[in-house]
């Protein structure tokens, strides 16, 4: 949610911050802004929309000092007036996160004389900052943030300064370093190419850039040592290569997102995990949107394969619970960003209750890996559509790998169980490649609502599939059990719907059939996705369109039977003129609660 990047160093700076802007674009695309230090004085260049309407405001601009911003609007509509950077006094400041008591600091530095221009919370920053400056923009900047609640990366210019000072509070803040210049950003891919090396920010760091070097500070001002590492984002994985849209891009890399990530799981210290899990009577599994959906997923996993107890609930949700945890629980937080804030809350409370904690996330050096106990990989590589689908995929091998150990704890056989997932990427291969499914979606792009049912592991990858499409298409509709069909939604049902059902257990085609029947019953049309040889011929006479997918192991059908689910949402969203990567109202990395 929103993108703040700044930069300082030998290069024109405003070049810098468009080009990592636009690689920060799917952080929130409502206005961009950014602020260039010329001299003496400050540029402003803010505008509604994309990125690329700054392109003709800051064409010729050069200096050595920039800030810039992309937003996901909170507070205050998407406006040129309420895009950052927000200026007062000569003080330029750019915010990603939430000011929770903005509106008390507002009233006090109206009482003050002050006013403002911008319906945002994060306009009273830089009041702050211009109250306690005394000469001295870091004590001013320390003063000024000791007054916010909430989660807040700042990057702050000032008139008389020839650098850039960077504030991370729960919310990311990655340092670049690249040959003779320096950056702050929201992520690192923001930066690829440009920084060698990156480092994490710290909450409470107030990080202090100028063209010469870097200091980083505690919020007491003292200096701090914090660790580098290697940039491993490479700009490669932002570029589109042959494809239209960064959804299709990463659909077609699920397969080595797959193996990738079977790889690196098998690189985790065997011992050492096992030895965590030791004695652990419950699991819980907790992640918001797709990530949740895995969590559904490998619920079913943990009672099928560990015999032990266990809970998937969104993060949302489970935070505000008063779930009975303790040491002996197990509570695994799934993120593709590592940077959701109620998947960081749901963790910081299972450790706070004693129980351990596991992180499954996309981002090596994302908030949630410092929260949790352990984290397990998943590799899936740059995911920069807002609709998340590799990552869905690749952290059901995570979660299948961490079942396998866990069950070995429970006296089944690791090696086994996780060697299941061997001929995934292959199938997943297969799957893409087989995909044609263009006139089935020019059915469903006509359809007033489009209906996802599925039974046991295929009702998760059902409310996935409806998930993906509604939030890319704009299409209404609903994910939902099959047997729940008669309980409510079959009052929805009629000709002008499609239904897709799903259907990759075989011990259930039946009981599938029999809902499909009960929806062509109403005039409704059904697509079915099924694996199962025996039932295509009978679900041809029943049904619109049959999607055969090819057979694989039960257990991890659900990697192969969202595919076709993928598919089908990112060609109905550009059949109805949306933008798939950038869906409305929606950004990556929901780190406002
Ligand atoms: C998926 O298509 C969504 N954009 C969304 O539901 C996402 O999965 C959710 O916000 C969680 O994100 P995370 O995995 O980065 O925590």
């Amino acid at each position: 949610m929103c993108g703040i990047i700044a930069y300082a160093g030998k290069n024109n700076a405003t070049d810098c911050i468009y080009e990592g802007l636009k690689n920060l674009e799917y952080r929130g695309y409502d206005s961009a802004g950014i602020a260039v230090k010329r001299g003496d004085d400050i540029f402003v260049c803010k505008r509604e929309g994309r990125v690329k309407n700054l392109e003709e405001g800051i064409n010729g601009v050069r200096g050595r000092f920039a800030i810039g911003h992309t937003r996901w609007a909170t507070h205050g509509k998407p406006s040129d007036r309420n895009a950052h950077p927000h200026f007062v006094g000569g003080f330029y400041v750019v915010h990603n996160g939430i000011i929770e008591n903005y509106a008390e600091l507002k009233a006090e530095l109206l009482a003050e004389g002050r006013s403002f221009f911008s319906e945002t919370d994060s306009e009273v920053i830089p009041h702050l900052i211009n109250k306690y400056y005394e000469g001295d923009l870091l004590c001013a900047v320390a003063l000024a943030v000791r007054r916010l609640k909430g989660s807040y990366a700042l990057c702050i210019m000032h008139e008389n300064f020839s650098g850039v000072i960077a504030v991370c509070n729960k919310s990311p803040a990655i340092l670049g370093y690249g040959k003779g210049e320096y950056f702050v950003c929201s992520d690192a891919p923001a930066i690829a190419d440009m920084a060698e090396e990156i480092c994490v920010l710290c909450d409470g760091d107030i990080a202090v850039i100028t063209e010469k070097s870097v200091k980083i500070y505690n919020d007491r001002l003292e200096l701090q040592v914090r660790e580098r590492v290697a940039n491993f984002a490479s700009k490669a994985s932002l570029d589109l290569g042959d494809c239209p849209h960064y959804m299709l891009k990463e659909i077609k890399e699920i397969p080595t997102a797959v193996q990738n990530t079977i790889t690196a799981c098998e690189a985790v210290d065997l011992q050492k995990l096992s030895a965590f899990l030791q004695g652990v009577d419950k699991v819980v599994l907790t992640g918001c949107g797709t990530a949740f959906h895995t969590c559904l997923i490998a619920k079913d996993w943990v009672e099928e394969f560990c015999s032990l107890c266990a809970v998937a609930e969104t993060a949302g949700e489970w935070r505000y619970k008063k779930s009975p945890v303790n040491e002996k629980t197990l509570v695994v937080a799934v993120s593709q960003s590592g940077e959701t804030a109620d998947t960081l809350e749901a963790a910081r409370l299972a450790k706070k209750y004693g129980a351990r904690v596991i992180a499954i996330t996309n981002v090596g050096y994302s908030a949630i890996t410092r929260i949790a106990d352990f984290t397990i990989p998943v590799v899936a590589g740059a995911e920069i559509c807002v609709a998340a689908t590799k990552s869905y995929c690749a952290q059901l091998i995570s979660l299948w790998f961490l079942i396998a150990v866990l069950a070995k704890v429970n006296a089944s056989t690791y090696e086994q169980l996780f060697k299941r997932a061997y001929t995934m990427p292959q199938l997943c291969e297969k799957t893409i490649n087989g995909l044609s499914l263009d006139a089935l979606c020019e059915k469903i792009k006509e359809a007033s609502g489009v209906y996802f049912i599925g039974r046991g592991l295929d009702c998760a990858v059902a409310k996935e599939g409806s998930l993906k499409l509604k939030e890319v298409s704009l299409k209404p509709g609903e994910g939902y059990a099959s047997g729940e069909l008669k309980h409510g939604t079959l009052a929805l049902i009629d000709k002008s719907t499609y239904s897709v059902a799903v259907m990759s257990d075989e011990n259930l085609c039946e009981k599938n059939l029999s809902a499909i029947k009960q929806i062509t019953a109403r005039g409704g049309k059904v697509a079915a996705v099924c694996s199962c040889k025996e039932y295509i011929k009978k679900l041809l006479s029943v049904c619109d369109f049959v999607i055969s997918i090819p057979k694989c192991d039960r257990a991890l059908s659900p990697i192969i039977s969202v595919l076709p689910l993928q598919y089908i949402a990112y060609k109905v969203a550009v059949l109805c003129g949306c933008d798939p990567d950038k869906p409305r109202n929606l950004a990556k990395s929901v780190t406002v609660e």
